[in-house]
């Protein structure tokens, strides 16, 4: 979900709207907001997207405080009724969360005596619960947010406004991500700073458990406790055309472009000026201390992990295992001796990926994370960070945050293996060599009039479709098929080619559609043959295959590159596939159904 909110300026309801749709990537289920003068108060929200609550807003809505929300829904159905901004029972009270809150039950039983609710969502009890603390203890608003926050256990980040101040919003939050912006007469909220970049480039953190209260003249931070804290405002390296769409019919589109010039970028920013790769030398000591590399991840992020393990493993010599946050958390296999942990997260907000850092963390063992968002919250929590210098990914489904996922660990490989005296390191120049991807990379963006017709020749009408492929080649099937299901919505699957016989092979039938990936000389004769075994099965098969190994009869053809590197571009046309696939299909590339970027709950 997001949030934003603003105190101090006129037009509320409009830089409020704006903010929502910078934020749509969070969710887009519903969305509401509430805004007002002083005198008149207006609260409209609309189940879908934010254009709809766009269609409700009449002129007299309009104000110079307001909060809004983007939900994608945890609790309750996608619905109006479920939508934020939730009121108190008196109406007095305005509030919008973001997270989930487990002990509503509790808090139900045990502080509210009428059933007061409206909807099915968690999010409300929190807002009758300040109301009823309010009342029975003759508390004022601020104070009585204040107890509520000792009393709610779970994910959350509120925002809440009294409508008979009018003045101030009441902000805090534990676990999920939420931003003071500072304006001149003016302050602003939000979930992510893009969302508020037209009004401010200065932005303070919130600390979880603090509670901060906003007026159109400042800001007052406290602690748990109810002491003040001082914190320096920061300024955010985002330049608003970087979030804007262009020329371009979809986020996803313009990404997919922009990843050799990401891979360029990486190269500048990783080379030190003496050719080296700048890399903390306390980090190095660390890794280079260690016995295992553990990646931890989630979605295309997990993906990314597990096409760079081989890689990580020839140039550095350590063991590596990826694991899925979600499970690792709660069943933490036996860990080695000295671990490493590495965590993948894009937008370094992940609540799956924050639940296990906070348990390594606890347990005391060396942490980086690796992401796109500086400042996020598992780039402050982790010992370490390297960022991604991708630019903001806006589209749901991620493309250049993937290859430049691989391409850092590429980079931190090559730093590691090489202070290790590793010789696959010494002879892995990967500058060069990332170089030669950006290159190649542009061979495969400039296919689009080709790959997407053979997406139609293959594609169209098709329930399922399968990608193949062994070692490197089956993990970049895993994000191909992840790629197409989730946009697309055709049932997709990646499979490790040698496993089809034992099992999967059953799937196919006349004219199911099966890509196979091939850029390893040493396993390529054993996944044609898997191609054949199926294409005699009846399915049409298509071919995405390195130059070297390619046939006159292979549809796809990658140019070279260095063998530790191919998934960076054997990538491409996929991604290119889900993209054409989902056009041709007719639904909304950027915005998948049931789908948000960041998901900041467990
Ligand atoms: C969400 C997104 C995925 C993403 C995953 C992990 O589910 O829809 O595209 O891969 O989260 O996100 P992260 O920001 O941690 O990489």
């Amino acid at each position: 979900c997001g949030i934003v909110g603003i105190v101090g300026k006129e037009n509320a309801e409009k830089i409020i709207i704006n903010g929502l749709e910078r934020l749509e990537y969070r969710g887009y289920d519903s969305a509401g907001l509430f805004v007002s003068d002083k005198q008149n108060h207006h609260l409209i929200k609309a189940q879908g997207r934010i254009k709809n609550l766009e269609e409700k807003m009449t002129d007299d809505v309009n104000g110079t405080i307001g909060i809004g929300h983007t939900r994608w829904a945890t609790h309750g159905k996608p619905s109006e009724e479920n939508a934020h901004p939730h009121t108190s029972q008196n109406g007095r009270l305005v509030l919008v969360h973001n997270g989930v809150i487990e002990n509503f039950e509790e808090i139900r039983q045990m502080y509210l005596t009428d059933d007061t609710f409206y909807g099915e969502t968690d999010t409300e009890i929190a807002v009758h619960l300040v109301a009823a603390l309010m009342e029975n203890e003759q508390l004022s608003t601020k104070e009585a947010f204040q107890k509520a926050l000792t009393i709610i256990q779970g994910s959350y980040a509120f925002a809440l406004v009294d409508k008979e101040d009018g003045e101030t919003i009441y902000v805090a939050k534990n676990k999920s991500p939420l931003l003071i912006g500072l304006g001149d007469g003016f302050n602003v909220i939000c979930s992510d700073a893009l969302a508020m970049l037209d009004q401010t480039s200065h932005f303070v953190e919130i600390v979880d458990g603090e509670m901060v209260t906003v007026t159109a003249e400042g800001i007052q931070i406290e602690d748990e406790k109810g002491n003040n804290v001082y914190r320096e405002s920061y300024e955010a390296q985002l330049d608003l055309t970087d979030i804007e769409k262009g020329t371009y019919p979809y986020y996803m589109l313009k990404e997919i472009d922009e990843q050799p010039a990401v891979m360029r970028r990486l190269v500048q920013e990783y080379q030190a000026e003496n050719g080296a790769i700048k890399l903390d030398q306390e980090l190095v000591d660390e890794v280079i201390t260690s016995d295992r590399i553990y990646i931890v991840a989630c979605g295309t992020s997990y993906n990314a992990g597990l096409a760079a393990k081989q890689l990580i493993e020839k140039t550095t010599e350590i063991p590596v295992e990826v694991h899925l946050s979600s499970e690792f958390g709660y069943n933490m296999p036996l860990l080695s001796q000295k671990p490493f942990f590495i965590f993948l997260t894009q937008s370094g907000e992940t609540a799956d990926s924050r639940q296990v850092l906070v348990q390594i963390n606890r347990l005391n063992h060396p942490s980086l994370t690796i992401t796109n968002v500086a400042g996020s919250t598992l780039s402050r929590e982790a010992k370490y960070t390297l960022l991604l210098h991708a630019g903001p990914e806006i589209a749901v489904a991620s493309t250049k945050a993937y290859t430049a996922q691989i391409a850092v660990l590429a980079l931190f490989a090559k730093g590691i293996g090489e202070v290790k005296q590793i010789a696959a390191a010494k002879d892995f120049d990967v500058f060069h060599e990332l170089a030669l991807v950006a290159s190649a990379m542009e061979t495969m963006i400039s296919e689009k009039a080709v790959i997407s017709q053979l997406t139609e020749d293959y594609l169209t009408g098709t329930r399922n479709a399968f990608y193949i492929g062994r070692g490197n080649d089956y993990y970049v099937s895993c994000e191909a098929s992840l790629k197409l299901k989730e946009i697309s919505y055709i049932q997709a699957e990646g499979f490790a080619a040698g496993e089809l016989k034992h099992g999967t092979i059953a799937l196919i039938e006349d004219g199911t559609p099966v890509i196979g990936v091939i850029t390893e000389a040493h396993t390529g004769a054993h996944t044609r043959g898997n191609l054949k075994e199926v294409e005699s099965r009846g399915a049409k098969t298509v071919v995405i295959v390195s130059e070297e190994l390619a046939r006159p009869t292979d549809q796809l053809v990658l140019p070279n590159v260095h063998p530790l590197l191919t998934s960076l571009v054997s990538v491409i046309p996929t991604q290119l596939i889900a993209y054409f696939a989902t056009l041709q299909r007719g639904y909304d590339v950027d915005k998948p159904r049931n789908l948000a970027k960041s998901v900041t709950v467990e």
